[in-house]
């Protein structure tokens, strides 16, 4: 069940000098919702889960997380309100065993050492969750394939997050059941632990498929939303075509 609104993103404008990477965007993710964002390449779609999870800060505009605004100083400022992310440009650090990627930021300590086989055990249940072949938790991410990579960013996430699960393309280097996995997760932490996920992908057939809702964005804007009831995956693909050969015309690329 889709319940209260969790965020509410308010006409957030973001550049990167010159270029205008964010135009006003405004959004709202509720509990237990899936909300799907969709557009193509440079569309805005990573900055604008850069700024939910605290790795920037809007030029203009706000966050309104559980009804009050919020403004996020650094990435644990996110993390304190159960905001959890699984980056684009995947952040596991090469050098540290799979088991410290995964407790990277949340170390579990006593008097200040290091709990190291509590952690081993728990990022063998968090990577259990997602069912893809992995090697031990004490080998270093350097030794991991990209899907693999990409399982511990998600397994990560999937462990910590309390609220809000952010998840930038996490499908992107994985196998097709590997895939199916992952939007089977999104669901399930929406459906059955009452997160609200943001879902990246350019894929039509995957926003359709893990998501309630969908937005879609383009050169920094929301061009539409829509409810999954009242779309289907020919339609979306219809009018997103349309747009992107129109604009393509336009800049004569
Ligand atoms: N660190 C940066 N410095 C300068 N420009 C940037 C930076 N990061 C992104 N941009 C620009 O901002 C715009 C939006 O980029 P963004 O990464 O948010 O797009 P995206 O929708 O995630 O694209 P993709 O589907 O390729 O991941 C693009 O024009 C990009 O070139
Ligand atoms: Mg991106």
């Amino acid at each position: 069940m889709v319940g209260e609104e969790l965020l509410r993103v308010e006409d957030v404008w973001k550049s990167y000098g010159p270029v205008v990477a964010l135009r006003g965007v405004n959004m709202v993710v509720r509990r237990g919702e899936v909300v799907a964002l969709l557009g193509d390449n440079g569309a805005g779609k990573s900055t604008l889960i850069k700024i939910i999870s605290g790795y920037l800060k809007p030029d203009r505009g706000q966050l309104i997380f559980e009804g009050k605004p919020v403004r996020f100083n650094s990435p644990l400022d996110a993390k304190r309100l159960g905001i959890e992310v699984v980056h684009q440009d995947l952040a596991v650090i090469l050098d540290l065993p799979v088991y410290r990627n995964i407790f990277l930021t949340h170390e579990i300590t006593k008097h200040g050492v290091l709990q190291d086989k509590i952690m081993m055990e728990e990022s063998k249940k968090a990577l259990s969750v997602l069912k893809i072949p992995m090697p031990e938790v004490t080998v270093k991410a350097e030794a991991l394939s990209g899907g693999q990579r990409q399982a511990t960013a998600v397994a990560r996430a999937t462990y910590f997050v309390k609220k809000l699960l952010l998840m930038d393309e996490p499908t992107a280097g994985l196998g097709v059941v590997e895939s199916k996995r992952v939007l089977a997760i999104a669901k399930q932490y929406a459906k059955e632990h009452n997160v609200g996920v943001i879902f990246v992908t350019p894929n039509i057939f995957q926003a359709y498929d893990v998501a309630d809702r969908i937005y879609y964005m383009e050169q920094g804007k929301i061009i539409f939303e829509k409810r999954k009831e009242e779309t289907t995956v020919e339609e979306l693909t219809d009018t997103i075509t349309k747009r992107i050969l129109s604009l393509r015309r336009r800049d004569k690329l």
